[in-house]
């Protein structure tokens, strides 16, 4: 169970003889499924691994709800901040950004998403965010958080032409979507502002505060995911595995989607276990689906 491909990192570069006999794996996040696909593309990957995050139930509740309302608590605990008013940019529209965005938005600040995906920009734009890329953006916004999953969305440039005092965090799994290195290099000062704050000095006199060295700002600051959405994720995990080792050897090493039975059970448990009944299909409604004349 891998959360980052972090274990297969190792597995498949430093202790490869560990590899002889592994039926499979699960993989927990979009950035160790982008390290994983990149593997199996090469034909590296030694053995099957389901991606978790692929499954709906997944993405539209521990990336949606659960990223969304750990990460706004993260900042708020650790800096404060009131988002009432606050202008608030959102770099990436995936379902991280969207989480963030939303609960930004619910919470009274005026959100603007950057993205770098047709679709994704259109989404944000058709759900009422305002769209404008970084280097607009960066001069608008007092708070700027990340989740790309890509690497340097924040960079020279931007901290270049940011207000006094903007607050720059990332939400992504990896330390590398705010460029660190270059707001080193441009700062004359810096110095602790708060426990996971550093503030950063700049040549004009503008200061920006830097969240966690850049590192994941629910981990660092927050408690992670409320367990009532891990528990969905760690539901995954489960079935996930037992569907490994019931098709061991049989299955190609490769990254798998979640089956779809198992994203109608994990929902179906959830449901259970909130004490949400819902209808099932009649035998008529069943055979009108399944017909290609009636009602015609
Ligand atoms: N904080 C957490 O608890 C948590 C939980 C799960 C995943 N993650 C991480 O969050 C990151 C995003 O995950 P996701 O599932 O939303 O990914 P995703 O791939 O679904 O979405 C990412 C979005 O960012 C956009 N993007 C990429 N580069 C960009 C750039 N330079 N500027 C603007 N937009 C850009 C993409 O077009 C895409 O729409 C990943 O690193 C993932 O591992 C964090």
């Amino acid at each position: 169970l891998d959360d980052g491909a972090e274990l297969v990192s190792v597995l498949h570069d430093r202790m490869r003889d560990l590899l002889v006999g592994v039926v499979g794996g699960t993989e927990g996040t979009t950035a160790g499924v982008i390290r994983l696909r990149s593997l199996a593309a090469r034909g590296l990957l030694s053995y099957p691994i389901v991606a978790i995050k692929d499954a709906v139930t997944n993405q539209l509740f521990e990336s949606r709800h659960g990223t969304g309302q750990s990460a706004m608590d993260g900042i708020v605990r650790a800096t404060n901040v009131l988002l009432a008013g606050m202008p608030i940019v959102v770099a990436g529209y995936g379902w991280i950004g969207k989480g963030i965005a939303m609960r930004a938005r619910g919470l009274g600040a005026q959100v603007t998403v950057c993205e770098v995906a047709p679709v994704a920009a259109l989404e944000a734009c058709m759900d009422g965010f305002r769209v404008l890329p970084m280097k607009d953006a960066a001069t608008e916004g007092q708070v700027f958080i990340t989740a790309t999953g890509s690497a340097c969305v924040i960079g020279a440039e931007h901290f270049a032409v940011m207000r006094d005092n903007a607050l720059v965090a990332n939400a992504g799994h990896y330390d590398v979507e705010i460029d660190v290195a270059a707001l080193a290099r441009s700062a004359v000062a810096r110095r602790p502002v708060r426990e996971l704050v550093e503030e950063f000095e700049l040549a004009d006199g503008r200061r920006i505060q830097l969240f966690a060295g850049g590192r994941i700002v629910n981990l660092a600051a927050g408690e992670g995911h409320p367990a009532a959405i891990m528990d969905m994720s760690f539901a995954h995990q489960c079935l996930s595995v037992a569907f490994l080792v019931a098709r061991a050897g049989h299955l190609d090493a490769t990254v798998l989607s979640v089956p779809k039975e198992i994203d109608q059970q994990v929902a179906a448990l959830k449901l259970k276990s909130l004490g949400v009944r819902i209808d099932e299909l009649t035998e008529e409604q069943k055979r009108y689906l399944a017909t290609w004349s009636d009602g015609a």
